[in-house]
């Protein structure tokens, strides 16, 4: 061993205890760097080298080698899909066998809970609610970081517009605004109190860039967009996730005008670490670096892994790429070596940040590990996080919500697919649940112990999730006529959305809509619930049956929560994240679009208009649309003032009254218009919302304050800038309610 690294060891055995005591004012950059200077060439470059573990496989695997003896040689620097601890703890061992011990980061795609199951994140962001979002998040991390996992691949805060894209389920939806409030809920719950808190770990913003504009809603498919709609509709939620202070980023499969992502300097060195002074690292996304070659950007691994580095990628996940070539592009002079160094001294500072240096093993505790496991406390806030999430679309006559009392001594019947599946409701990435299924509640048994002994309950699967048998209908139609209500649970099946779920049908799939049309023929008071991870198109049933309730995946206690707002105990208050369409041949389909200089007057005006003659313009359900047991009423708005300057601000205020018989909870949305400007404005965009739980009769009012910031867009020299002129405000319950204000920026 030579003497500077023999000093170095003793200088980092003596320091780090009581860097530790001193944590607020340690220089992670000094010590960053006194590792950097040990780190020979192909050390820097097992930095960089990210594997994915034996345990699991989230894509394809490019190759298997003694990964454990690369380890050992330094030629690794994180692994993903390597969880538990048992499995982290023997492989960080490992790594405190090679030369300069720098210890492994454990990444992982903690999705939507890791234990505890959350629902799936559209989901999530159909319940408006922040502090609930972040609380879900927390949890997550709270439970993946006491098994040995660092760092999660997540939030996706990639804009989704076209339902037919699977991974619209891992996002926010498609709207800026309320994409970047839930993005920094997420980056804040995931990371808690910092990094280097035992129950945080490092979120990842991902899929740098547009990922979710696939051409054709088609997964990994190209984008084109112009850097307008790239400004204004894709990046803001990463640039706000970057300012909640993400730790990473990672980039995206897809190539954006042509370049893929992965080697796109534009984003990642201009933008990312440039002008927004980003300070964490980018990692790959799988294989992404290796997919350059088929995309037709880089001739082979050594092309690929100059072009990846040198357009700002820190980190190569499993495309082997880096390990195998890029120490001979740095001596080739294809890459600076300071690149290098940059890249890893961000993946050191992480680790630093994680208090890894101090203590590799930190994370992995066998006694918190199993403290974390089964908590009721997490369970609670699962079920209270679904009951959230649930969006009522539909309730004619008041059928819901059910009374326990009224159907003493009734029958119940409960059909269809999902209505006793006990893992479909985990939905897609919740491969960290283990084998045992005990502790998830189907549908059917949370009705059923819902509606107590009282209550007679029949149940009749009906049909497959995806076959053309009729076979269970005669079953299910003698349920249903045996029984005074009925409630079924159709859908889509949890591996149809997700990643590499891309669908062109989006209609219920199989037999399910014939079914619930053959029950509803019975006559009977008909509930139906669609459990699904996007927007799926069910216009017969939105047309005829009286009660829908869109229930997405829900999560390990998604019968609870289903039955708790079937039966009341929850009133529902999940607004749409996603614009719903009426037909696939709507699709991209967006309440924030542009409104042509032939703007239809209505659905039924064809005359030389921008619309289709076989198809209204109008969705099915607009963005940000969902109904409570309670009704509300709005005032007209009431404006501060009719004009405001660039320094002052404007109050709208609205007083909302429930006017309905049961206690609810609003959320009150602001969307704003520019009606003149030197990029054209979209007919509404969303500024603001509020949630409110009103007691039945009560009023309240609410105020939203706005200044000139809140009313600009990026513009053609990608600028964000308000423009002076007029603007119309709208104030309601969706981006379809129509009461509305006016007033100027004055310049
Ligand atoms: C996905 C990423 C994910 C990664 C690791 C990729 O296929 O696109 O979102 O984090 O795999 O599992």
């Amino acid at each position: 061993m030579n003497k500077t690294l023999l000093s170095f060891l003793v200088a980092l055995v003596v320091a780090f205890p009581l860097c530790r005591l001193q944590a607020q004012t340690r220089d992670v950059d000094h010590q960053v760097d006194s590792v950097l200077q040990l780190m020979t060439l192909d050390e820097k470059v097992g930095q960089m080298n990210q594997y994915n573990g034996n345990w699991d496989a989230t894509g394809p695997i490019t190759e298997t080698g003694d990964i454990q003896d690369q380890i050992r040689k330094g030629m690794v620097g994180s692994m993903l899909n390597v969880t538990g601890v048992e499995h982290t703890t023997e492989l960080q061992k490992i790594a405190m066998q090679s030369r300069l011990k720098i210890p492994l980061l454990f990444g992982q795609d903690i999705i939507h809970g890791y234990r505890t199951t959350f629902p799936i994140p559209l989901a999530e962001a159909a319940s408006w609610n922040m502090t609930a979002i972040e609380q879900s998040a927390r949890i997550a991390a709270t439970e993946a970081a006491a098994a040995g996992v660092h760092w999660t691949f997540a939030p996706m805060v990639d804009i989704a517009r076209d339902p037919r894209w699977g991974r619209v389920m891992e996002g926010a939806g498609e709207d800026p605004f309320l994409g970047s409030r839930v993005a920094e809920a997420r980056v804040r719950g995931f990371q808690g109190n910092g990094l280097g808190h035992t129950d945080a770990v490092m979120a990842c913003a991902k899929h740098f860039a547009a990922y979710g504009a696939a051409i054709g809603g088609r997964d990994y498919n190209s984008v084109d967009m112009s850097l307008n709609t790239l400004w204004n509709i894709y990046l803001p939620p990463f640039r706000a996730a970057e300012q909640a202070g993400v730790a990473t980023f990672m980039n995206s499969f897809n190539t954006l005008n042509g370049i893929p992502a992965t080697g796109n300097a534009y984003l990642q060195t201009d933008v990312l670490k440039g002008r927004w002074k980003f300070t964490g690292f980018i990692v790959s996304d799988w294989n992404s670096v290796g997919e350059m070659i088929p995309h037709g950007y880089a001739r082979d691994g050594y092309d690929a892994s100059v072009k990846a580095a040198n357009a700002g990628n820190d980190m190569d996940m499993e495309s082997r790429s880096y390990i195998l070539n890029l120490a001979r592009a740095v001596r080739d002079g294809q890459v600076p070596v300071t690149r290098v160094d940059d890249a890893v001294r961000r993946i050191l500072k992480k680790k630093f940040e994680m208090g890894l240096f101090d203590d590799p093993f930190r994370y992995s505790s066998r006694v918190r590990e199993q403290q974390q496991w089964n908590r009721a406390d997490h369970l609670a806030a699962e079920r209270s996080m679904a009951e959230k999430s649930i969006v009522l679309l539909k309730n004619e006559h008041q059928l819901l919500p059910l009374s326990r009392d009224q159907l003493k001594g009734h029958t119940i019947a409960l059909i269809g697919p999902f209505m006793k599946g006990i893992r479909d409701n985990l939905g897609f990435w919740s491969y960290t649940w283990p084998d045992d299924s005990s502790r998830i509640i189907s549908p059917y048994e949370g009705i059923r112990r819902m509606a107590g002994p009282d209550v007679n309950v029949l149940y009749a699967r009906g049909c497959n999730v995806d076959d053309s048998s009729l076979a269970g209908f005669g079953e299910a139609l003698d349920a249903a006529r045996k029984a005074d209500i009925v409630i079924m649970d159709v859908g889509e099946a949890p591996d149809w959305s997700g990643e590499a779920k891309s669908r062109s049908n989006l209609h219920l799939p199989g037999m399910q809509e014939q079914l619930v049309r053959a029950i509803s023929e019975t006559g009977k008071p008909l509930i139906v619930m669609i459990s699904a991870g996007r927007p799926l198109i069910f216009n017969w049933i939105a047309d005829h049956v009286p009660a829908i309730l869109y229930t997405w995946w829900l999560g390990t206690e998604a019968g609870d929560a289903m039955a708790d707002v079937l039966f009341g105990k929850y009133n529902p208050s999940g607004k749409l994240p996603m614009t719903f369409p009426r037909s696939e041949g709507q699709i991209p389909i967006y309440y924030n679009h542009l409104n042509t200089g032939r703007p239809p007057k209505n659905d039924s005006d064809l005359n030389y208009v921008s619309s289709y003659i076989d198809l209204p313009n109008s969705p099915r359900y607009p963005f940000g649309f969902g109904l409570s047991y309670t009704t509300f009423s709005y005032s007209t708005i009431s404006l501060s003032s009719d004009a405001i300057g660039p320094g002052d601000t404007l109050r709208a205020r609205v007083t909302l009254t429930n006017t309905g018989s049961f206690d609810g909870t609003e959320t009150v949305q602001l969307y704003i218009r520019d009606l003149v400007a030197s990029i054209v404005q979209p007919v509404r965009v969303l500024r603001g919302f509020r949630q409110l739980l009103l007691k039945a009769g009560q009023q309240e009012i609410v105020t939203f304050s706005l200044t000139a910031a809140d009313l600009g867009f990026y513009n053609d020299r990608l600028e964000y800038a308000s423009e002076p002129g007029a603007f119309q405000l709208f104030i309601g319950n969706s981006s379809e309610d129509a009461r509305q204000a006016s007033f100027r920026l004055r310049p």
